[in-house]
């Protein structure tokens, strides 16, 4: 039995894509290790979506590499983003690349694997599908307490500055009740929580099922009783996907929803195709049919072309729309896409550097502020692991906040009632009820 070593870079999806290609080796006969000392295929999944991912790969690569000097039978692979998106970079003989697979190629692995051992030569797949979804493969999902379940792939959207559509191709939706089954699996191996993955998930369309009618569907699983999602798009949030959160105790009260900037002009060469003033009615309209609701987003800050005043705005949107948290980036160009095509990457690093700086202080007060709110309130918490000081346990609300407190008894995986003492900006700590 061939051992193999994998590891996961980036995004959720790409952890998720991992269990799909254990799943697929395993059942050729590859065995898997922890350790890249004793593998005999090594493969990267990698990620292209963020420079530091990007960077990070790089050099994972090139440390790698002296692995093969010990074992010149060493295969290793790239997989995922970067495999797509920087194809022609990865090849050639001094990268010591042999393998690479796009998202969609999977299935070809021990083929190409047997390939490259058969005949020492470098190979590689890099058509992306009109239609894989790996429906028929069901990842291997590590006991725990929250699965990942892929719903869609792909993303039709085009945002400017985003690589994904060109790395992980056309949107295509699987098949609802096989969603369900595999939901319904995990749910007997003693998985709590599901969360619904795909680049963009509220997209989801298969037959007469939307996302909100997948949810329901999904819901109906017994054994499941908290299921997330991520990520939407503010542009596809219909009237009855709001009202199945609202209503459906199961769905937890979270939306991640991404702003990436404030100002109409950059919203339009970003191709978001929503208003500061479309997105604000959306966050006023979700907030009056889901109270409580959390709302996180996401920010790129230095975007070409963007001036003070534009970047003034953002500041000005995020504190109108007091977010509980959000993930923040510099701009970083990515080969393919439309921005690096029609627009140079014109803000100086170090005005990026100051924008980022300001947001980051502004959205973790911003935190604070709201998290400190919570102190006296009580919540349901779902117990996720230890905690960082001996007995502290640290577990998550509904809307996905991170709450520690003490218990000698409670294991991951159990619920409980929990009021809140303190807040820092990223937790909440309490007091078992
Ligand atoms: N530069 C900076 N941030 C990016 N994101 C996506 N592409 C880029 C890029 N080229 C961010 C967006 C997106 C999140 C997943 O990553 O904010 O919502
Ligand atoms: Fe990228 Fe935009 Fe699609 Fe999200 S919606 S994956 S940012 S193109």
């Amino acid at each position: 039995m061939k051992k193999v070593y994998i590891e996961t870079y980036g995004c959720q999806m790409n952890e998720y894509d991992t269990e799909i290609v254990k799943t697929i080796l395993a059942g050729h006969q590859f065995g898997f290790t922890e350790v890249p000392e004793e593998a005999e295929v090594i493969f990267l999944n990698t990620c292209s979506v963020r420079e530091n991912a990007h960077q990070k790969v790089q050099n994972r690569i090139a440390n790698l590499k002296h692995l093969k000097r010990r074992n010149k039978k060493l295969i290793m692979g790239v997989l995922g983003c970067m495999a797509q998106n920087l194809r022609d970079e990865l090849l050639g003989d001094n990268v010591g690349v042999d393998i690479i697979a796009g998202p969609d190629s999977y299935k070809k692995l021990p083929e190409l694997i047997r390939h490259v051992e058969d005949s020492g030569e470098k190979d590689f797949a890099l058509t992306l599908s009109e239609f894989e979804t790996y429906s028929d493969v069901f990842p291997r999902a590590e006991a725990g307490i929250n699965a990942w379940v892929a719903v869609m792939r792909g993303c039709d959207n085009f945002c400017t500055f985003c690589v994904v559509p060109y790395t992980r191709g056309r949107e295509r939706s699987r098949d609802p009740f096989n969603v369900q089954d595999e939901v319904r699996q995990l749910a007997g191996q003693g998985f709590k929580q599901v969360t619904l993955l795909g680049q963009n998930v509220n997209s989801y369309r298969s037959g007469e099922y939307d996302f909100g009618r997948l949810m329901k569907l999904v819901s109906e699983v017994d054994g499941i009783e908290r299921i997330r999602f991520t990520s939407p798009h503010p542009k596809d949030f219909p009237e009855n996907l709001l009202q199945e959160m609202a209503g459906n105790p199961k769905i937890c009260k979270h939306i991640h929803l991404p702003l990436q900037a404030g100002n109409d002009r950059v919203l339009q060469v970003m191709n978001r195709t929503y208003t500061r003033r479309e997105f604000e009615n959306l966050a006023a309209h979700i907030r009056q049919l889901i109270p409580g609701v959390v709302l996180t987003t996401d920010i790129i800050v230095g975007f070409p072309g963007e001036t003070d005043a534009e970047f003034e705005e953002t500041l000005q949107v995020i504190r109108e729309l007091q977010f509980d948290s959000a993930f923040m980036f510099k701009y970083s160009e990515r080969k393919q896409t439309i921005a690096s095509r029609k627009y140079p990457d014109d803000v100086p690093e170090q005005v990026k550097s100051e924008r980022l700086d300001r947001l980051i202080e502004l959205q973790r007060l911003i935190s604070l502020l709201k998290n400190e709110a919570h102190i006296g309130q009580k919540f349901k918490v779902l117990v996720e692991g230890p905690g960082r000081k001996t007995g502290q346990v640290i577990g998550r609300t509904d809307g996905n906040k991170a709450v520690a407190f003490f218990s000698d008894k409670l294991l991951p995986g159990d619920f409980a009632e929990v009021a809140i003492q303190a807040a820092s900006a990223n937790t909440l700590m309490g007091e078992l009820l």
